[in-house]
């Protein structure tokens, strides 16, 4: 969301070099920007690990195998890879973190660098705390130019814990060098919501509890839990996907016009909105977790089937719940937040379904349809969004046709950067609008802390469906009209 103009060089340090995120995620976004030219000769890449036996040259050897995964050509590589560094933090001791910091100064000097250093933690949330005191302890929250700190998801379990890991990131680091990702805020159509909303006027007068009948966030993943059981059986549909990304959505669809299209502006907003959360009914969630079934034709195993879940696991890998906001524009508008792994296709929508009209002249002539509009935006896959309303089909007799108004973004545009790419980049442009305050974080956590501390009945559901049939409620009516 930043200009490129103004990117100043700086070393971008990840703490968890070697592991999943960086191979997958991190080096791509870094190398497409080296490929693009965003990044030559302004930026240096270290990556740290207590893993004493990788060097610079090992390293690079494992970029060049994860870059080749994820597609990039040679070129892309090798520009990432003359940039490219390790060091080893070892057991974490304050000699350590200073040998850290003696490198990262070599580094920067022979990259002619100024002192500013973007540290990615893509650990554990166990490794942070250790982390940010070795950083301070060695000189490295406060260098001569910036210093940056981005972590991860989770923010803690419930609302103590994210209290206690924003209190101790603040003991190091001011809440103007903390960058919290929430990936699902760097892509380009959820970026896209915010221009959807302001920069269009006929929306803003239909955006109210006047026109908007019902509002449905869903983020259905057609994947399980793969080799992830580790973590997400301790956490589970509402930790690891409602507490942020959907509610993430929810803070975008629902916040009032920003004053100004700034960080502090928007991000104001967002709070707002988690503020004004009414506690969740408990008689309004339902959660479920997939038994065996067929996804894409696929025969695959239930949950408890997994590696590494134990048979009698409680987690829930579905949760549908209705969220309530208490302000002057949306009291008593319910949004449904619903989401799953191993459901029927990978689709992620937030569908806004208007108000009937007052009077319906054709229902009362025993017409079909006849039905409410409906507003359909896709974020992934196939993005686009797509208005539903009716027209008269041609001819007799009279029927009525609903029908879609229907934009898609690769009709259109050719690129679609990943969210990495673009929250990458913010970082080291200093813009904080896509990332989260600790302040959302914890409102968030108050709104979800009842929740996952006493969770309602766990419901089976066959994988390659829509859910439980028990949450069939918790959507908006008439919002499956379009498939
Ligand atoms: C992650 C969750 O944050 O988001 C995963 O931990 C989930 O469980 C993933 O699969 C979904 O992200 P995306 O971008 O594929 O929708």
């Amino acid at each position: 969301m930043g200009s490129v103009e103004t990117l100043e060089p700086s070393v971008f340090v990840i703490f968890g070099g070697t592991g999943d995120l960086s191979r997958r995620k991190l080096l791509p976004a870094l190398a497409r920007h080296f490929e693009h030219g965003t990044l030559a000769g302004k930026c240096a890449v270290v990556g740290v690990s207590p893993d004493t036996s990788v060097n610079d040259e090992s390293y690079r050897d494992l970029a060049l195998k994860a870059l080749s995964d994820a597609g990039l050509d040679k070129s892309a590589i090798d520009q990432l890879n003359e940039n490219l560094y390790f060091q080893t933090i070892g057991k974490g001791t304050k000699d350590d973190y200073a040998a850290l910091a003696s490198r990262l100064n070599d580094i920067r000097k022979k990259h002619d660098l100024p002192q500013n250093y973007a540290f990615y933690l893509a650990l554990p949330p166990g490794a942070v705390a250790g982390v940010v005191e070795g950083l301070d302890g060695a000189g490295l929250s406060k260098p001569e130019g910036w210093s940056r700190l981005v972590v991860e998801k989770p923010f803690g379990r419930d609302l103590a814990s994210a209290k206690a890991l924003n209190d101790k990131l603040h003991q190091h680091f001011r809440e103007e060098q903390i960058y919290r990702i929430d990936h699902y805020l760097g892509k380009e159509t959820v970026q896209n919501l915010l221009v959807f909303r302001f920069a269009n006027a006929i929306f803003e007068s239909l955006w109210n509890r006047e026109r908007v009948h019902s509002v449905e966030i869903r983020v259905a993943e057609d994947l399980g839990v793969g080799t992830r059981a580790g973590y997400y059986d301790k956490s589970g549909a509402t930790r690891d996907m409602i507490q942020n990304h959907l509610t993430q959505l929810l803070t975008l669809v629902a916040m009032e016009v920003p004053t100004s299209f700034e960080a502090d502006a928007i991000r104001h907003e967002k709070i707002k909105v988690l503020k004004s959360i009414a506690p969740i009914d408990c008689d309004r969630v339902v959660r479920g977790q997939y038994a065996g079934g067929t996804v894409d034709n696929r025969k695959v195993p239930g949950y408890r089937e997994e590696a590494g879940v134990a048979d009698d696991s409680q987690t829930d890998t579905f949760v549908g719940l209705e969220i309530l906001v208490n302000t002057w524009r949306w009291k008593g508008v319910p949004f449904y937040l619903r989401t799953g792994k191993r459901m029927k296709k990978r689709l992620t929508q937030i569908i806004v379904r208007f108000n009937d009209v007052p009077v319906s002249l054709f229902r009362s002539k025993g017409l079909a349809l006849d039905t409410a509009d409906i507003l359909v935006l896709t974020l992934q896959p196939d993005e686009g969004f797509s208005l539903h309303f009716d027209v008269k089909e041609p001819g007799e007799p009279f029927r009525l046709k609903r029908i879609p108004l229907a934009f898609r973004y690769k009709d259109e545009f050719q690129d679609m950067p990943e969210a990495y790419e673009t929250l990458l980049l913010d970082v080291l442009e200093g813009d904080q609008t896509l990332f989260v305050h600790a302040e959302e974080v914890e409102e968030s956590w108050r709104v979800y802390t009842p929740l996952v501390e006493n969770p309602p009945p766990l419901h089976s559901y066959p994988a390659g469906t829509w859910g439980p049939k028990e949450a069939e409620h918790l959507r908006v009516p008439e919002g499956d009209l379009w498939r």
